[in-house]
């Protein structure tokens, strides 16, 4: 089956093409395409994601990685494909509140064949429902155009799967899934959610606890911030952390006093439940404390709020694991890229005698992208969830939950 997936929850604008094939327990996805373009950098001057800005860049992009991803995946033919007057008016319609996208979507697909695929998967939530909109527009339209079904897909799935497939060979794009052991704990720590999750089954999720204010990532764009490092800074702040731990490695003892110990937010706790606003004021008052940060201070408190943030997750999923026994344990969203967490979740793994397996997320999987996206589309598919027309009702779910 050939999925076109497409990806707007949030700052990134991605489309892949996917070729997925097989049952649940032996499913191969072969990534035929792949476009990202990411609006960091545009949404940094205002130290967060600008909803009207990220809508905008959505719409200014989505045509272009179409087409890019049609091209690497050999589905964009040359050809005349004149649209009616009637179907130019009723995409009009449909995506007059998408900037520009009309005439770059007609622009394109009046200049090729129609693509030999099979659904179109998008997000339509949980995130920021201004992008939302944009991605599922755009997916009507196409589903529109050339006739293709709609696989409306929970973003948070779509990490979950990311976490649970492996590379077969990471360089050729090809992923795969053989038998996942039931239950499956999932722990998803992204910009926007933190939450433990649990499934009996693929499709049947329970959220099981999460977080009472700040998300992990939003701690960690945050504190960078706090640290001098524009959005999002979750990656900066963990390099210069792993600075401060070399640091600690070679002039230990007269380094040890130089900053305070922080707070590891409701790790006493018996719940399930997150909570790191505290954990980001902490790291304020030492910065306001310390008045002018020199280098070595900064790594030094990046490794420490690491560390803390470590300690919790570790502690968290001790917890989690002893109350929900589970064969399978996945780490999602984009922290989930973080080195220093995946190696002591690794470590944790090791030595446990839970008789669960930890699985991470491949490279490229973790931060927000289309190729989960069509890998948890062609999850629903094997589900039978029904798939949508064009004119069916789909609406943007910002708190869509499990
Ligand atoms: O899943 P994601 O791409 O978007 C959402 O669905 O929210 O997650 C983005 C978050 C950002 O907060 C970013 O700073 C964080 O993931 N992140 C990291 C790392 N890479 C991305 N945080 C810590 N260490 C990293 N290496
Ligand atoms: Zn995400």
């Amino acid at each position: 089956m050939k999925i076109l997936s497409i990806e707007t929850s949030c700052d990134e604008t991605a489309v892949a093409v996917l070729e997925a094939e097989g049952a649940y327990n032996n499913t191969t996805f072969q990534v035929r395409g792949n476009a990202l373009y990411s609006q960091a950098k545009k949404h940094a001057a205002f130290g967060g994601v600008y909803p009207s800005l990220a809508k905008r860049e959505h719409a200014a992009n989505l045509a272009p990685l179409l087409g890019t991803a049609l091209r690497e995946a050999r589905l964009s033919i040359p050809n005349t494909q004149k649209l009616t007057s009637e179907q130019k008016e009723y995409l009009q319609k449909l995506l007059v509140r998408e900037e520009g996208l009309y005439r770059a979507l007609v622009t394109y697909v009046e200049h090729i064949e129609k693509p030999a695929l099979d659904a179109i998967a998008v997000t339509h939530g949980p995130g920021l429902e201004p992008a939302l909109w944009v991605g599922i527009n755009f997916a009507r339209a196409l589903s529109y155009i050339w006739k293709l079904p709609i696989l409306p897909v929970n973003h948070l799935e779509g990490h979950i799967v990311a976490s649970a497939v492996h590379a077969e060979d990471e360089r050729a794009q090809k992923y795969a899934v053989e038998e996942i052991t039931f239950p499956l704990l999932g722990l998803i720590v992204s910009g926007g959610h933190t939450e433990f999750v649990y499934a009996e089954g693929w499709g049947k999720y329970r959220v099981i606890g999460s977080t009472r204010d700040d998300s992990i990532g939003e701690a960690f764009d945050k504190v960078a911030r706090l640290m001098g490092v524009p959005y999002p800074g979750g990656p900066e702040l963990s390099r210069l952390a792993n600075k401060g731990r070399q640091a600690l490695a070679t002039r230990p003892a007269h380094l040890m006093s130089a900053i305070k110990k922080m707070p590891r937010p409701m790790i006493q706790s018996g719940d399930l439940d997150f909570s790191f606003s505290g954990l980001k004021t902490a790291v304020l008052y030492q910065v306001q404390e310390l008045g002018e940060l020199s280098d070595i201070q900064r790594h030094l408190l990046c490794a420490e709020f690491e560390d803390a943030v470590r300690d919790v997750i570790i502690t968290k999923t001790t917890r989690a694991l002893e109350q929900y026994p589970a064969r399978t344990f996945v780490l999602g969203g984009g922290v989930s890229a973080n080195t220093h967490i995946r190696k002591s979740l690794e470590k944790m793994f090791v030595t446990n005698e839970l008789g669960c397996t930890l699985r991470l997320p491949a490279e490229g999987l973790s931060t927000d992208n289309a190729v989960m996206i069509g890998m948890a589309g062609y999850f629903m598919h094997l589900r039978n969830e029904p798939m949508l027309d064009a004119k069916d009702n789909l609406i943007a779910s910002g708190n869509l939950k499990f």
